[in-house]
């Protein structure tokens, strides 16, 4: 049995490869693995661990005909057409779980640089510009009162929920059900998506990339939002329209944003580059060795719970 690695990943996926006595190769080096090259490696194999950077469309399942299992190294799988992987009698799996506290963390990060301009204070100092303390200098807004809306009231968007309401927020949340816990745990309370975006003071984003979420914060929704807002987007960059948000950011029609995911990465758009109000990072939302290990181990599972005929721990 073969398994193809896109990337080099934990070393604890290969070692319970290894035990299971799983053939595998990985790309090794420090880059996306180049199209021609992945669909060059994938011929026989009979298990493939892709990562969020590559797309499995048809052209790849198709190039792929013993492939039993595609066991995506992240949450999200809209690189993937599942679709079609099914159709084919491939199973899709993910890594849900084990990247909630992370991501969730990383998310509070950004709503506390947000609310007290860490970016700009760090950049002032490195700069040279500071002067001494003024009773006006950087003044930010504080958490305790505010409304946080959290778009996307699942694992990762329930975790943000809890953790901001530590610090004596009030939450409010929009989804297409309801999540009982949530109301239950937090006093979270079910809203329509237009009063989410009228009301909040910090917006956070989390729910999943498919067609039907492609610029769900369009020009129409993004504009309900408050002048005095922050808006947060741990998810995935296309979800937002980003040219209006930027266009938002300079015009003061937002306080701030703070990003972890664009629309076109790597590639980030220039303009943003030159933005006081917006923290920008480098999609690290699960970046910690926990989590990073965390997501190895439950590839590499699901990878040989297929292969031995058994169930995949985490199907999509
Ligand atoms: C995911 O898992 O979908 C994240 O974006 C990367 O870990």
């Amino acid at each position: 049995m073969k398994v193809f690695i896109t990337r080099d990943i934990p070393a604890v996926a290969y070692k319970l490869l290894k035990q299971n006595n799983i053939e595998f190769q990985v790309f090794k080096k420090d880059t996306a693995i180049p199209r021609k090259v992945l669909l060059k490696k994938i011929k026989e194999i009979d298990g493939l661990i892709s990562l969020l950077t590559e797309k499995i469309d048809k052209e790849v399942i198709d190039s792929m005909p013993s492939c039993k299992i595609i066991a995506n190294y992240a949450v999200g799988y809209n690189n993937i057409d599942v679709k079609y992987a099914k159709k084919k009698g491939i199973v899709v799996t993910n890594t849900p779980d084990v990247l909630t506290d992370s991501t969730a963390e990383l998310t509070i990060g950004l709503v506390l640089n947000c609310c007290r301009r860490l970016y700009e204070a760090e950049k002032l100092l490195r700069n040279g510009k500071y002067k001494g303390w003024k009773p006006k200098l950087l003044l930010g807004t504080e958490l305790k009162g505010k409304t946080v809306g959290i778009i996307g009231a699942g694992r990762i968007g329930s975790a943000v929920a809890s953790r901001l309401k530590s610090f004596g927020t009030k939450i409010i949340y929009s989804d297409s059900k309801p999540n009982k816990s949530l109301e239950k745990n937090v006093s979270a309370k079910k809203r329509s998506l237009n009063f989410l975006l009228r009301n909040s003071d910090i917006i956070s984003i989390h729910i999943p990339l498919s067609e039907a979420t492609y610029h769900f914060l369009n020009k129409k929704r993004l504009s309900l939002i408050k002048n005095s807002s922050i808006l947060i987007n741990t998810s995935r960059g296309e979800i937002i329209d980003e040219s209006y948000l930027i266009w938002m950011l300079k015009n003061n029609k937002l306080k701030s944003a703070g990003l972890d995911v664009f629309e076109n990465e790597p590639i980030i758009n220039k303009e943003f580059l030159n933005l006081k109000n917006v923290i920008i990072l480098p999609h690290i939302g699960s970046a910690t060795i926990e989590a990073r290990s965390a997501m190895a181990e439950l590839a590499a599972k699901n990878v040989i719970a297929v292969l031995k005929k058994r169930k995949p721990i985490t199907p999509v």
